[in-house]
């Protein structure tokens, strides 16, 4: 199903004076055709999480209008997914009732549950752990889980704010090649959150980027590799160049959040490596 972002604008109003508004975003456009990787990159506090929330339905936008495949949605449905940053499982069940839990609220039955929690199961290769606690997993698995519980309802759409952003450097990559081959197999149209440039060039087939002025769209970049991308290819560096550089402008020198020191710090890093250098200081 695609996704149509139709000059949506959000503003906040402010928590010690109501009367001023914070305008986040103004008049952002984009689309994610049917079956398409898009992924959402831009600065810490540029209004990529309020975006995806509206698309989501978990808020509303002040104007424009989000289309589903060409109905206008203001209110979260099951055919779209959300994959949270901090995986929003719930602690006190174990992986397998997890992952049924939305199966239940849409009244599916018992025996298709079974079927669909094995068939989910064996493709993150958590088999083993369909009995376990939340607590007893690690952060990789518990990342797994979350994908698996919006997965569990064959949505159409699935919406993913920085999936992996709190697993390990080394985790992260194995999980990048999971997700492709998971999504490989049934091309769900899906939009990303990342900070990462090399997680938008391996997984996307189009990289936007978002800028700090209100949400404006720096620059909407296809990502045009044969998959599963190789990172030996020359081409991948110069897409993952190219998007650095877009992000670099994005964020224009003005560093206020830890996160924009950790964007700067790997672009600092990733250019040190390019030019052949050791270890960065
Ligand atoms: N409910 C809210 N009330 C007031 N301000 C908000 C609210 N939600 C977001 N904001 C503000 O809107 C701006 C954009 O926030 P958003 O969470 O969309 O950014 P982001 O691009 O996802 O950032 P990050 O990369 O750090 O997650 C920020 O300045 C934030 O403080
Ligand atoms: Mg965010």
């Amino acid at each position: 199903m695609p996704i149509v972002v139709d000059h949506i604008s959000k503003s906040f109003s402010e928590r010690k004076n109501k009367k001023i508004r914070k305008q986040v975003l103004k008049d952002v456009s984009f689309e994610v055709p049917d079956g398409c990787f898009v992924s959402l990159l831009g600065p810490s506090g540029c209004g990529k999480t309020t975006t995806l929330t509206i698309i989501a339905g978990f808020q509303d936008k002040d104007s424009g209008e989000i289309l589903v495949n060409g109905k206008s949605v203001n209110a979260p449905g099951p055919d779209r997914a959300f994959v949270f940053q901090d995986y929003a499982l719930l602690p006190w069940l174990r992986v397998g009732e997890n992952i049924t839990y939305p199966m239940k609220k849409q009244k599916m039955s018992k025996a298709d549950q079974e079927k669909r929690l094995a068939e989910l199961l064996e493709l993150a290769q958590l088999q083993n752990n369909k009995n376990s606690y939340i607590y007893e997993l690690s952060g990789g698995m518990k990342q797994r889980v979350a994908l698996l519980r919006a997965l569990a309802c064959d949505p159409n759409i699935l919406l993913m704010d920085e999936p992996l952003g709190a697993v390990d450097f080394q985790m992260r990559k194995l999980l990048q090649i999971q997700l492709e081959a998971i999504l490989m197999k049934r091309k769900i149209t899906t939009l990303m959150v990342t900070h990462d440039v090399d997680e938008a060039v391996y997984l996307s087939d189009r990289v936007i980027v978002m800028g700090r002025d209100h949400g404006n769209i720096l620059a909407d970049v296809t990502i045009d590799l044969p998959r599963p991308r190789n990172r030996s290819n020359p081409a991948y560096h110069a897409y993952a160049d190219q998007l650095t550089e877009l992000l670099k402008k994005a964020l224009d020198g003005a560093v206020f959040t830890k996160e924009d020191e950790d964007i700067m710090n790997f672009i600092r890093n990733s250019e040190h490596e390019a030019r052949g250098g050791g270890s960065a200081e």
